[in-house]
């Protein structure tokens, strides 16, 4: 199934890489751009990328378009992230951990316990005059970013209790993302941090390589990991947004107008994913209980807050990330 999707696939970008952007008649067979997904189709980003989809066919007779590949059907983040700066595909959701191997300033989206709220992650994230340069930063890695969407806040999972405060974590071994910073913080928060991809997460618990996870609740109820690590502990250690990345040579030439219809109709799906997103998470926690999840508050924020301080001190080194960090404290 996969070698078959990946010849559709390489079909279709072989069409869109003989096709010169900006092409004018409406006649023309459409540019389509791949966009590489890891999470299901029920996923609000999912959503709001079709939202995209549409909007852009629509606003340009069709002669442009995206289609999403969900599920991981064209690899784990980090290969996909790989396919957009080798111009393989178009566009990857790529978690804001794995940018910064790239650019290390992108570690200052990655600390723990920046942000309370969505809401405040909002104001933030697609905010030029706070993220601009960030985000094109990376076109030396034949990148850009062109924004964020949310992904909530992650919490702590265990397969056999829960957590309350970070001595609970002694010798728990908790799958985190691919980032030095994630590996740092886990550490910091008590237990050992082994980085890997979200799809092979449900396996290493069961079969004992792992103790838990951290995620949100939506990524926790639809890859079944509940099923595993039934012990859901409300840490809400991290709010790590999911930028969507895309290849900049094909960015660059893109048409004008074209640029500004993306831009815009972007701009839509990242508003419409950000207040979608925690109806979404109430509805997967109540369907991670259903499959026999429990949640706990009973957690010390306070005394995680305080692990994990002198990780957020030892990242903030230079201009870039102490200004962007001390623009959002102005924000709260
Ligand atoms: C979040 C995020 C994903 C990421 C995942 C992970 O759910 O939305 O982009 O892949 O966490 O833990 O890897």
């Amino acid at each position: 199934k996969y070698a078959s999707y990946l010849s559709v696939v390489a079909g279709a970008i072989a069409l869109s890489a003989v096709i010169p952007a900006g092409i004018g008649a409406a006649s023309a067979a459409p540019v389509v751009f791949e966009i590489a997904f890891n999470q299901t189709e029920t996923h609000p980003q999912f959503k709001a990328l079709q939202m995209f989809a549409e909007g852009l066919k629509a606003r340009t007779n069709g002669e442009y378009t995206a289609e999403v590949f969900p599920n991981e059907l064209l690899g784990a983040q980090k290969e996909t992230v790989e396919m957009v700066q080798t111009g393989t595909i178009a566009m990857s959701v790529a978690a804001a951990s794995l940018l910064e191997s790239w650019n290390p300033d992108f570690s200052v989206f990655n600390l723990p316990y920046l942000f309370n709220s969505i809401e405040e992650q909002k104001k933030v994230l697609n905010n030029p005059e706070i993220v601009g340069d960030l985000y094109k930063s990376v076109s030396d890695q034949s990148v850009i970013v062109l924004g964020s969407f949310t992904a909530g806040a992650r919490s702590v999972y265990l397969k056999d209790r829960f957590v309350k405060t970070p001595a609970d974590l002694a010798g728990e071994k908790i799958r985190v993302m691919q980032s030095d910073t994630n590996v740092q913080m886990m550490k910091h928060m008590g237990g050992v941090g082994i980085a890997m991809g979200q799809g092979e997460v449900y396996t290493a618990i069961q079969t004992g390589v792992l103790d838990g996870g951290e995620n949100n609740e939506i990524v926790y109820s639809s890859l079944k990991q509940v099923e595993v690590a039934p012990y859901y502990s409300y840490t809400r250690h991290l709010m790590i947004p999911d930028y969507l990345v895309m290849n900049v040579d094909l960015y660059n030439g893109l048409p004008d107008d074209i640029k500004t219809i993306l831009t815009e109709e972007l701009a839509k799906a990242f508003d419409f994913e950000f207040d979608a997103f925690a109806a979404d998470a109430a509805k997967a926690r109540a369907e991670a209980e259903k499959a026999g999840g429990k949640f706990s508050e009973d957690v010390d924020m306070a005394a995680f807050r305080a692990a994990v301080k002198p990780l957020v001190d030892s990242k903030l080194t230079n201009d870039v990330t102490k200004t962007i960090y001390q623009k959002i404290e102005a924000l709260r």
